[in-house]
């Protein structure tokens, strides 16, 4: 079979016009190639529930679940945007999808690329070379801090009642009190952590010494969910004796990232640290506008920048694509993996020489990377140079 439906979710803010330039990429692979792509777009979000009610029309969860061979999400987000109980609006797309759907790993690679600049100092300063920040977080997405969100959000898109935590005594916390629970479950932990084991396989290893290094983020000093995740890391690494098994504390992690990032490979960690470590780990790849994500489960799958809404950016056409293009790379590659088609796998890798050669280039980039392109120019520019590598 070489046709899949895309699902496009534009979303909120900017991802209306990465989804633009995710979608030209698309199309170069399917003009140049045996697969065709039925894109179907589906307007959701914060921005659509102000506009129309509705966080996106009835049936669209069913169609990601049931129709999509894949998903690419823009951005949820939008300023003002909130259900009558508080939560975000958009919820049911990009939180319902991660719990509705199992897609319990949100799998963020976090490389430099040559003639990017990172962004410590919030200046063009180049401290590293490119090649010396490669490594891939895996973030656990369906439960942990997030779980009775993500609850909600899949319930709401699934038309159940909603979840939500039973009543709780604090001892010593008078009048009102909110709080999240965080429950981590080993087997959550278990897919997850094999998944970390699974991606580290066919890696090179640390851009600093090369070793096959798989790192378990956490704060297992002092939590308990932290304390079960990391005696399931164990008990899997134990499993993988050509890994060198490392440990960090969240906090720790923090600083270590941005002191050595080149000692790091494959890292795995639960819901919120990797929520807040890989806007960090965007830093060191030059920016969100870098950060390409995959939000990956047994069956289904969605990939969306990093980036979010940025709406202070919205309708300008000056954000850059680059987060958007990668995480198509990611979906091709997923799809070539699941449907055992090597020639997808080999597409992925074309969009990464396109983008790398794109960025070494240098003639042609988006203000956050110090140029001042648009963001359809630098979309026209890669999506021109894939068909170049693709002919
Ligand atoms: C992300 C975002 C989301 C998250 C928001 C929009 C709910 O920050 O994908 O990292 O917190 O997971
Ligand atoms: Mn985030």
């Amino acid at each position: 079979m070489a046709d899949y439906t895309i699902a496009i979710l534009p979303g909120d803010g900017v991802g209306r016009e990465v989804s633009v330039e995710a979608m030209k990429i698309l199309e170069v692979i399917q003009n140049h190639s045996k697969y065709n792509f039925d894109m179907k777009v589906i307007p959701c979000g914060g921005q659509n529930y102000l506009e129309t009610g509705e966080e996106w029309a009835e049936g669209s969860f069913e169609f990601c679940r049931d129709e999509a061979d894949a998903i690419f999400l823009g951005a949820i987000g939008y300023p003002g945007a909130r259900l009558p109980n508080g939560d975000l609006a958009g919820g049911s797309v990009i939180l319902g999808l991660r719990s509705g759907l199992e897609l319990y790993a949100n799998v963020r690679p976090i490389k430099l690329y040559e003639g990017v600049p990172h962004k410590i100092h919030g200046k063009f300063t180049q401290i590293w070379e490119a090649g010396m920040v490669d490594m891939v977080v895996l973030r656990e997405n369906t439960e942990g801090l997030y779980h009775a969100l993500l609850r909600r959000s899949a319930d709401r898109a699934l038309g159940r009642e909603a979840y939500e935590p039973p009543a709780m005594q604090f001892p010593g916390l008078d009048g009102e009190v909110a709080y999240d629970p965080r429950p981590i479950s080993a087997n959550g932990s278990k897919r997850i952590i094999d998944m970390a084991f699974d991606i580290a396989n066919r890696r090179k290893g640390a851009p600093g010494d090369g070793v096959n290094r798989v790192t378990c983020v956490d704060k297992s000093n002092v939590t308990r969910g932290c304390q079960l995740f990391r005696r399931v890391f164990d008990e899997i690494g134990e499993k993988h004796p050509d890994k060198e098994l490392d440990y960090s504390y969240i906090d720790a992690f923090m600083q270590w990232i941005t002191r050595n990032p080149e000692h790091y490979n494959v890292v795995v960690t639960s819901n919120m640290f990797g929520d807040i470590s890989t806007d960090l780990g965007a830093v060191l790849q030059g920016g969100m506008g870098m950060a390409a994500s995959g939000n990956i489960g047994d069956e289904h799958a969605f990939f969306e920048p990093v980036h979010g809404s940025a709406p202070k950016h919205a309708g300008l056409d000056r954000v850059n694509p680059i987060a958007s293009i990668n995480s198509i790379q990611m979906m091709m590659d997923w799809l070539g993996r699941k449907h055992g088609e090597d020639e997808l796998i080999a597409i992925g890798k074309l969009i990464d020489e396109s983008v790398a050669q794109h960025l070494t280039d240098g003639d042609m980039l988006t203000y956050d990377l110090g140029g001042d392109a648009k963001c359809s120019e630098v979309g026209d520019a890669i999506a021109k140079i894939l068909t170049e590598k693709m002919n």
